[in-house]
């Protein structure tokens, strides 16, 4: 048996059916996510599947297509009127492309769930469950003060920064939190961009798409002369992502970089191609936003929503839609380099040994 959603309060929490986890069997969660090219998402769908599957919970997973945000619209209503789903998670593909598509949650009282980006512009959110961007966007900035010992070194860097996607809030969090740590060192000559491409707006990376990155990376190389020997020195990229990193580092190596000559590159998500990377020197570090943390949260977002209670949120101020701020609850992203990726992602079992030679 199967509960039905009415006037804001689903049947089941209502009636006190579902006060237990052992009720969950009878909420049908969809799952929306972007596409399955990025590794993340890829990796992250079943995860999350069957992490609600164990909890008791019935699970449907849709993916985006190819970051097809037309093919995400039509997803909304089917989940919400075909396949009758109690509960939605979603990441957008555009966060800013689902208002309309989600008026039919909104009014058969699905609770929406907003997964690691924000849904902008629609009060059909329920909550929002992500990483602290914020966190992650400094650890990038971080890792560029360390390895390149800005606080010590005597001549300048040079540095190249790359945004994530401009359809993601996600991406602006992170970089207002990096570019403001490192703008200290850009005001005072330590570091320096060759391009003079400093904003989100002409550093963004459409989609976070590696290809994307390739084409802007080839171009700077191209513009800037950067070469491992006789051109323009590169010190550091900043990559907001494992998979715009992929694009840099495929760019750099095509110009002649390796293991030896490799700038600082950031990262964030610590998937396997990631962590060869950073294995192998050519990636300096990543961020671990660890699938099962968000997928156990979800669990107790979706548990608290059946049993009609208030989930645990750590954050209700700080992430804004347009309709006002979003009950969230933040995860703690892990900063992830040479020096621990064997500890935290192979010794737990996160990574294969062998996916990594
Ligand atoms: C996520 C990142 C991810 C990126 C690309 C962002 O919204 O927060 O973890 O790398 O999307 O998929």
């Amino acid at each position: 048996m199967k509960f039905k959603a009415i006037s804001g309060v689903l049947l089941g929490a209502a009636l006190g059916f579902f006060s237990s986890q052992a009720c969950a069997g009878k909420a049908l969660v969809g799952i929306a996510f972007p596409n399955q090219d990025n590794a993340r998402w890829f990796s992250e769908g079943p995860v999350l599947m069957d992490t609600l599957k164990q909890a008791g919970f019935d699970v449907t997973l849709f993916y985006g297509g190819d970051d097809d945000v037309p093919i995400q619209q039509r997803q909304m209503p089917r989940m919400v009127e075909k396949e009758k789903v109690d509960i939605l998670v979603v990441t957008p593909i555009d966060g800013k492309a689902l208002t309309d598509a989600l008026k039919a949650a909104k009014e058969k009282h699905i609770p929406v769930i907003s997964y690691d980006r924000l849904i902008m512009n629609t009060d059909a959110v329920s909550y929002y469950v992500t990483f602290d961007n914020v966190r992650a966007g400094q650890m990038h900035a971080e890792a560029v003060i360390k390895e390149l010992d800005l606080d010590n070194r005597a001549e300048p860097a040079n540095i190249e920064f790359f945004g994530g996607s401009p359809t993601d809030n996600n991406a602006k969090v992170l970089w207002k939190a990096m570019i403001s740590k490192l703008q200290p060192y850009i005001d005072s000559g330590k570091l320096s961009v060759p391009s003079k491409e400093m904003t989100f707006d002409k550093c963004a990376t459409e989609f976070w798409n590696a290809e994307n990155a390739l084409k802007r990376m080839d171009s700077l190389i191209e513009k800037y002369h950067y070469a491992p020997k006789g051109g323009t020195k590169l010190d550091a990229v900043i990559a907001p992502s494992d998979g715009v990193a992929n694009g840099i580092v495929a760019g750099l190596l095509k110009a002649g970089y390796d293991a030896s000559t490799m700038p600082v590159i950031t990262g964030q998500d610590a998937k396997k191609e990631a962590v060869k990377r950073i294995k192998d020197g050519l990636q300096t570090m990543t961020v671990l936003k660890s699938s099962t943390k968000l997928a156990a949260k979800v669990v107790d977002m979706c548990n608290a929503i059946v049993a009609g209670k208030e989930p645990e949120l750590n954050n209700t101020t700080d992430y804004d839609n347009g309709t006002g701020p979003v009950k969230a609850y933040l995860c703690e992203p892990v900063y992830v380099d040479r020096s621990n990726y064997k500890e935290l992602l192979v010794d737990t079992g996160m990574i294969k040994a062998e996916d990594l030679n």
